[in-house]
C-alpha cells in the first residue's frame, strides 16, 4: 500500500526516514574496533635456515591461560614455555630432561602444532616455519613429524585390531598404493619385531611393551623423519626399557630418524642422546653435548639433577646436592634467575636480573650468572639497578624440605 504523508511520494518518504536513521546513529559513538593485542611481542631475531639442522627453535614460548572468577576472565598465564631455542641436527637425539611440570611435553607438542597457536617464537622444520603453514600443507607436514606417548595403551583405540591401527593413516595419507598396503605393514610391523598375526589383535592382548612396539610401527608407518619420543619408556619394566630403546636407536641407524627424547631418567637419556637440553620452569637452562653435559655439567640446577644419579660402584662416594624447597609455579615463576630460591650458589645480581643464554663452550650453552662474560655481567648489574629503582623486592627464599 502507498504511503500517503503529507501528499509527498513514497520515495520521498523512503528517504526521509533514511536520513533520520543515518542522523539518529551518528548520536550513538560507534563501537571501536580493538585489534587483539599479542600476549607478547616476538623478541627474537629472526633465524636463518641452516640444513645440517633438520629442527630449529627459536625463543618459543607458549603461555596456557588461567580462568578465574564468575566470567570465566582470564586471570593470568602457565608459562609452560618461556623463550626456549635450540638446533637439532638431522639423524641424531636430543634428550630433554628436567622435573616434572617444568615444560617439557608442552614443548614436544608445541613443536608439532599439537597444542593450539604458539604464544611467541619460531618453529622451523627443514627450514619452514611450522605455524605459517595451511590446513592442506600441516596435514602433509604430519606424516614427518610423529610422537609417541609415555603412556601406549591410552593412546591406542580398544575398538580397533592392530592392523588396522597402524594402517589407518597410512591409507588416509596415501603412503602406499592399496596392492602394496598389506605387505608394507607387515614390513613395519615386522621392523617394529611384531608378527604379521599380531594384525588381527586387539591393544588389550599384549604387554605393556608390545604396545610402545605398536604404537612406534604406527608413527613409522608413516615414515616420518622426526619423532617426539615423549617419555617412552617410563611406563615398562626395566627388562622391557632396554628392548624398546634398542629397537628405537635400530629404527633411528636404519631410516635416518631425528628424535626429540623426552625422559626423567637420566641413565637412558645419557644413553640414547647425541644432545641434551635441561628445562627448568619452562626454559632450557643448559644445551649441549651428552659428553659435555655428563662430564662437565655447568648450570647448577643440572649438577644438582645429575648428582642424584646412582653410581653402579658401592664404594664410591656421592656428592648429593639435594634441592630446596619445590619447583615454583609456572604461573608465577621467581623474578630474575628463575632458579634463584632453589640455588646453593645464588648471588644478589641473581634475584633481580635473568641471566643469558650464553655459549660457554664450543655447543655448550647455559644460563646462569656465573658464566657470563664482562658485557653480560654489565648488562646484568644495570638491570639490577633497574630494578631496585622500581622496587622490586627479591623472593623470600625458601626453607629445604
Ligand atoms: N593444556 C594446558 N592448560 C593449562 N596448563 C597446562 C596445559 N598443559 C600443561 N600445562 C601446565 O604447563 C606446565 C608444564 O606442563 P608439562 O609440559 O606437562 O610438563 P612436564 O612434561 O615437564 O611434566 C605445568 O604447570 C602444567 O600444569
Ligand atoms: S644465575 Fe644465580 S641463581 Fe641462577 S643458577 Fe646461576 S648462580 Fe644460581
Ligand atoms: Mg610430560
Amino acid at each position: 500500500m502507498p504511503y500517503m504523508k503529507a501528499g509527498k511520494t513514497d520515495d520521498e518518504v523512503f528517504e526521509e526516514n533514511k536520513q533520520a536513521s543515518q542522523q539518529h546513529a551518528e548520536d550513538f559513538p560507534k563501537p571501536k574496533k580493538t585489534k587483539r593485542e599479542k600476549l607478547v611481542e616476538d623478541d627474537h631475531a629472526p633465524l636463518i635456515y641452516d640444513p645440517q639442522y633438520i629442527l630449529m627453535v627459536n625463543r618459543l614460548k607458549k603461555y596456557f591461560p588461567i580462568k578465574g572468577g564468575m566470567i570465566s576472565k582470564t586471570v593470568g598465564h602457565v608459562k609452560a614455555v618461556d623463550g626456549v631455542s635450540f638446533n637439532l641436527k638431522r639423524g641424531t637425539t636430543m634428550g630433554l630432561v628436567g622435573e616434572s611440570g617444568c615444560g617439557k611435553t608442552t614443548l614436544g607438542r608445541v613443536i608439532l602444532r599439537l597444542s593450539g597457536e604458539k604464544t611467541a617464537g619460531q618453529v622451523l622444520f627443514n627450514g619452514q616455519e611450522v605455524y605459517d603453514l595451511s590446513p592442506k600443507e600441516m596435514r602433509a607436514m604430519r606424516t614427518k613429524m610423529q610422537i609417541i606417548f609415555q603412556d601406549p595403551f591410552s593412546s591406542l583405540s580398544p575398538r580397533l585390531p592392530v592392523g588396522e591401527i597402524i594402517g589407518e593413516a597410512v591409507r588416509e595419507h596415501g603412503i602406499v598404493s592399496s596392492a602394496e598396503f598389506d605387505d608394507y605393514i607387515d614390513g613395519v610391523m615386522d621392523n617394529c619385531g611384531l608378527q604379521p598375526f599380531h594384525k588381527d589383535r586387539y591393544p588389550h592382548e599384549f604387554s605393556g611393551g608390545q604396545r610402545q612396539r605398536i604404537c612406534i610401527a604406527r608413527a613409522l608407518a608413516l615414515n616420518p623423519e622426526f619423532v617426539v619420543c615423549d617419555e617412552p619408556v617410563s611406563a615398562l619394566d626395566v627388562s622391557i626399557q632396554a628392548q624398546i630403546i634398542n629397537l628405537l636407536r635400530e629404527l633411528q641407524e636404519k631410516y635416518k630418524l631425528t628424535y626429540l627424547f623426552i625422559s626423567h631418567d637420566l641413565s637412558v637419556v645419557e644413553h640414547i642422546s647425541d644432545s641434551v637440553g635441561v628445562m627448568y620452569l619452562g626454559n632450557l637452562v643448559e644445551y649441549g653435548s651428552t659428553e659435555n653435559i655428563f662430564s662437565r655439567p655447568l648450570h647448577p640446577y643440572t649438577e644438582a639433577l645429575f648428582s642424584a644419579i646412582p653410581v653402579p660402584d658401592p664404594d664410591a662416594k656421592m656428592n648429593r646436592i639435594i634441592l630446596k624447597g619445590s619447583i615454583p609455579s609456572p604461573a608465577n615463576p621467581p623474578k630474575g634467575c628463575k632458579f634463584h630460591t632453589r640455588c646453593e650458589k645464588c648471588m644478589e645480581i641473581c634475584k633481580y636480573a635473568a641471566p643469558e643464554w650464553t655459549e660457554v663452550e664450543q655447543g655448550h650453552f647455559c644460563a646462569c650468572h656465573l658464566y657470563n662474560d664482562a658485557a653480560a655481567d654489565q648488562r646484568a648489574a644495570q638491570a639490577m639497578e633497574a630494578a631496585k629503582r622500581e622496587g622490586v623486592a627479591p623472593e623470600k627464599e625458601e626453607e629445604a624440605l
